[in-house]
């Protein structure tokens, strides 16, 4: 099935990635010439969408897509936006697109992380999505467990069949190694499941909570993302998504290549 609306929330403060959020939302930290969410937001189109829709603190992030000449390759895309008044977490970001989503199924894109452009994982989880939420999962070490959504989930062929998730478990009360990577396509009842929420962990509404609940009741399907998703909200992940895109970049990658050397040769 097609889906043809994606949500990505990019309200954040950026805390993690000052002093250059001081000025710059984070999603517009350039990766080479290109803002992350950039990358986010092709990934969306590649994957089917035709509309974004944004949830924003402000509308500089907007103002990038729409402002000046179209971007090539998204000439055609309807950009939408919703302002997160308050950061009251990311099930609340998400239930801030309500009104523009509609009863339409939608793919969820967190705008810190993306795969190198090519990616058909979110293409996979638009194609499986039959109804039910489509979850992608990758296995994450013990220690990193605290830093993600985890899931219960029981194999199924080269998939998940996943019956709940908690956030930011122990590693002593993790359901599995299986953690939430940050892409999603959710039918429009999650919506109802976020209103119900309660605060959940850090005191916020947990985009996790409404998962598990509407797991436990639907189900949902689990594809393992055998790719690595760059991180872009962290310093460290910003470098490694430089290096990662440099060398993915034909035009660059050669001198690239050669200069790394010499770097680490010394
Ligand atoms: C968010 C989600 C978490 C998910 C993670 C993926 O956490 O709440 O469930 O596993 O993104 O990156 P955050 O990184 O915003 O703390």
């Amino acid at each position: 099935m097609s889906v043809e609306v994606a949500v990505i929330p990019a309200a954040g403060r950026g805390t993690r990635m000052r002093p250059a959020t001081r000025s710059v939302p984070k999603p517009l930290i350039p990766v080479l010439e290109k803002p992350a969410i950039q990358y986010v937001v092709e990934e969306a189109v590649g994957a089917g969408a035709q509309e974004v829709v944004f949830v924003l603190s402000d509308e500089r992030i907007l103002h990038h897509f729409t402002q000046g000449p179209p971007i090539e390759g998204l000439e055609d895309v309807g950009f939408r936006y919703v302002l997160q008044e308050e950061a009251l977490g990311l099930g609340h970001a998400v239930l801030c697109a309500k009104d523009i989503v509609g009863d339409r199924p939608f793919a969820c894109l967190l705008s810190d992380r993306f795969p190198l452009p090519g990616s058909t994982l979110l293409a996979e989880m638009a194609d499986a999505y039959d109804g039910h939420m489509v979850l992608a999962l990758e296995e994450v070490e013990r220690d990193l467990i605290p830093l993600y959504g985890v899931v219960d989930a029981a194999p199924v062929g080269d998939r998940w069949e996943v019956s709940g998730a908690v956030e930011k478990p122990t590693p002593e009360d993790a359901p599995s190694n299986l953690a939430l990577v940050g892409r999603y396509v959710f039918p429009p009842s999650i919506f109802d499941q976020i209103a119900g929420a309660a605060a959940g962990a850090l005191g916020e509404i947990q985009v996790t909570d409404a998962i598990d609940a509407l797991a436990r009741s639907d189900g949902a399907v689990g594809i393992s993302c055998t790719e690595d998703l760059l991180d872009t909200g962290l310093p460290h992940g910003l470098a490694e998504a430089t290096v990662a895109v440099a060398l993915a970049r034909p035009d660059i990658a050669p001198e690239f290549r050669r200069f790394l050397r010499r770097q680490l040769a010394d």
